[in-house]
């Protein structure tokens, strides 16, 4: 069933994100009614989403069809996956009208969209988000890319996609941790710019984390629609869409630092990065001590774990700061942090020396 259609416009047009509950099943009227009338379909499917699944949406499209099985691992997230996307679709005669349609999490999305990007200077391009982390967040905004390796991220294209469509019967095969993950970003949207949304989710936090309706929908929605209203005023991030980053320099640092171990997922460093830039907040005088506790008293609630020094120790901290000085936005030798002002208003363009960070994480995150 379809609970709630987001309208987002960009410089070249717009896209519609539909939310709801088992109705991908009815891929084909769904897309006719969305006006997609296009001869052929590549489809790059996520293996992990199951036989059932894949079975289920290859049968809902009546039009031919190429279908690629993915193993989505930031490895395969790579220029080789993309070329060979980018070969099958030549040898089956694809033209700018056909469609690409990936299903998969953000890194299926990001892979599939940036090869959509590029073939014949970009085909139709349709997401179908099967992780909560892209749902809420990857398969909105338009930004595709691959790693390369030199980093994460650094090749890529602004893409929009012409259709996002985020079913919610998807995460029901999804691993626990992958749904900690997009509860992050759910976290970081409202911190970023909704208290209202900030108290719903620790009022439901577990009705959220169990998946259970209307509760799981309700915060899919508002968190898309946080990221639509920011990515609309800001879509090649000049300046407001960098908020989306809260958390991230941390984050990314703490991830490259443990090199993408599993022991430490992305959402999970997006949680210690969360605290990070809120105890820097906090210790800046930026954000006042009942806010920050508000916060801290959700990441106890919904059992996220914030403790950086569970993970590191202070012979981490020089890697970690040379990561945090590597991360793409920063363009100085100072390091630019997102901070937090009140739950909702932040601080965009705050840059402070290697030494302040290096001894604010010994001193204030690495205490044993
Ligand atoms: N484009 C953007 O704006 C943007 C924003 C945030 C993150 N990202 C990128 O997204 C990627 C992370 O996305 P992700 O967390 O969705 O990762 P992912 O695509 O790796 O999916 C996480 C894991 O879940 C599995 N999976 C996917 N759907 C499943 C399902 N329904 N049931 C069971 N297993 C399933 C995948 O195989 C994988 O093992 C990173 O590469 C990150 O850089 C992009």
């Amino acid at each position: 069933m379809i609970k709630a259609k987001l309208g987002i416009r960009t410089n070249n047009g717009s896209y519609s994100v539909v939310i709801g509950t088992n109705f991908f099943n009815k891929l084909s009227k769904i897309l006719r009614k969305n006006g997609f009338n296009f001869n052929k379909c590549f489809l790059l499917i996520d293996k992990k989403i199951g036989k059932k699944r894949i079975k289920q949406i290859s049968k809902s499209i009546s039009k031919k069809k190429i279908i690629y099985l993915f193993n989505s691992t930031e490895k395969n997230k790579s220029f080789g996956s993309v070329l060979k996307i980018l070969n099958l679709l030549q040898k089956n005669n694809f033209n700018r009208n056909d469609c690409l349609l990936t299903v998969g999490g953000g890194i299926t999305g990001d892979t599939g969209g940036f090869a959509a990007s590029l073939f014949k200077r970009g085909i139709k391009f349709i997401n179908i988000p099967t992780t909560l982390l892209a749902q809420v967040d990857s398969s909105i905004g338009g930004k595709t890319g691959i790693n390369t390796v030199y980093g994460k991220n650094l090749i890529g294209s602004f893409y929009q996609p012409n259709l996002v469509l985020a079913d919610t019967l998807f995460l029901k095969t999804l691993p626990k941790r992958e749904i900690t993950c997009g509860y992050a970003e759910i976290l970081k949207h409202s911190l970023i710019s909704d208290k209202k949304l900030f108290l719903y989710l620790d009022k439901n936090v577990q009705n959220i984390l169990k998946l259970k309706s209307p509760f799981i929908e309700k915060a899919i929605f508002k968190s898309c629609k946080i990221k639509r209203d920011i990515v609309q005023k800001d879509e090649k991030e000049n300046n407001l869409r960098k908020i989306l980053n809260f958390g991230h320099t941390f984050a990314h640092a703490y991830e490259a630092s443990m090199t993408y171990s599993k022991k430490l997922n992305h959402g999970e460093a997006v949680i210690l990065g969360i605290y990070s830039s809120l105890k820097f907040s906090l210790d800046n005088k930026l954000i006042n001590l009942s806010e920050f506790n508000l916060i801290i008293g959700h990441l106890s609630k919904a059992k996220l774990s914030y403790n950086v020094s569970k993970y590191f120790s202070k012979i981490d901290t020089k890697k970690i700061i040379s990561y945090m000085q590597n991360d793409k936005k920063n363009n100085s030798e100072k390091i630019n942090l997102i901070l937090l002002k009140k739950i909702g208003s932040m601080e965009l363009n705050k840059k402070f020396s290697k030494e302040k960070i290096r001894s604010f994480i010994n001193e204030k995150l690495l205490i044993n």
